[in-house]
């Protein structure tokens, strides 16, 4: 495995990988998630490239940047153990050279949801995996479902603006409890760690009315609702049902796929978690089919 922390020495080293490279990019504090993405791209293509790069321009002045989790020799060894090929890790000053001023915005999906409660969010992360699909001249590359709007965004920017590979959005990786796995649940004290699945519950509960025959999105919502509040742990940020093609609102109760999705903060630790309904939508197809995908464009 090579690791380089410089452009010329990416370009240098991915020219290097022959046959199709899948690309895998993260902001290191890996764990079982990130692994199932370079699982999953390690199984489609002939080479694997992962970048680690806390991006500063994604997160917010109040938010948790300078304590993110960071821990780049347990990373490396973890992607060593993975079978990785290339590891980018470069510093800010590599990729916010003096004089940087160039963003990408996507601007319907990027509102609403993650988009309202983190103004600007989406233009760090638009911009600066723009900047990796460049860079990694990816034939596919990798995301996770947890952060499904993120993965709308960016399917939709890869479509604009003509990038030349498939987004692929792989499904959630849980803890045995049903918590998402996030780099952020390392901040949980064990009491919050205790309280955390309650997100899942609250999604299992909005899966069973689907099931049950509930199509209403507003009495969705109320399943969730009436979980969380069940735990005083937990301060709700938003509960979300929605329309999965366009993450817009929809008052009508057709059979269109939902995307059901909150921010909860426990204690200081903000968590976020989705689901589509019907179920069997949560799967690598299903998700890439909807989510940014050409259905969401009512013109085409
Ligand atoms: O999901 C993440 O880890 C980040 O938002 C990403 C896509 C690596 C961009 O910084």
């Amino acid at each position: 495995m090579q690791v380089v922390e410089t452009v010329p020495a990416l370009r240098a080293a991915r020219a290097a990988l022959d046959g199709r490279v899948g690309l895998v990019t993260t902001m290191g504090a890996l764990h079982a998630g990130h692994l199932a993405l370079v699982e999953q791209a390690r199984a489609e293509n002939d080479a694997v490239l992962v970048t680690i790069f806390v991006n500063p321009t994604q997160f917010a002045p109040h938010e948790d940047l300078s304590k993110y989790p960071r821990d780049l020799p347990r990373d490396l060894a973890m992607l060593e153990a993975a079978s990785v090929d290339l590891v980018f890790t470069p510093v800010p000053q590599v990729m916010y050279p003096p004089g940087f001023q160039t963003v990408v915005e996507v601007t319907e999906i990027s509102q609403g949801l993650e988009g309202e409660h983190r103004p600007g969010h989406f233009q760090g992360v638009a911009t600066v995996v723009a900047k990796l699909f460049n860079l990694a001249q990816a034939d596919r590359a990798y995301f996770g479902q947890k952060d499904a709007q993120q993965a709308a965004v960016i399917r939709t920017m890869a479509r604009d603006l003509n990038f030349p590979l498939e987004v692929i959005i792989c499904p959630t990786v849980r803890e045995s409890d049903g918590l998402a796995m996030s780099s952020r649940n390392v901040y949980l004290t064990p009491e919050q760690r205790r309280a955390a699945p309650v997100l899942y519950r609250a999604l299992q509960a909005a899966g069973k009315a689907y099931a049950d025959g509930e199509r209403r999105p507003d009495s969705l919502q109320q399943c969730v609702l009436d979980v969380l509040t069940t735990e005083p742990l937990a301060q709700i940020e938003y509960v979300s049902v929605c329309d999965a093609r366009t993450l817009q609102n929809s008052t009508t109760t057709g059979d269109m796929p939902l995307l059901v999705s909150m921010a909860v903060k426990i204690g200081l630790t903000r968590l976020i978690d989705n689901c589509l309904l019907p179920n069997e939508l949560n799967t690598r197809d299903g998700l890439t089919d909807l989510l940014g995908g050409v259905a969401s464009i009512p013109h085409i």
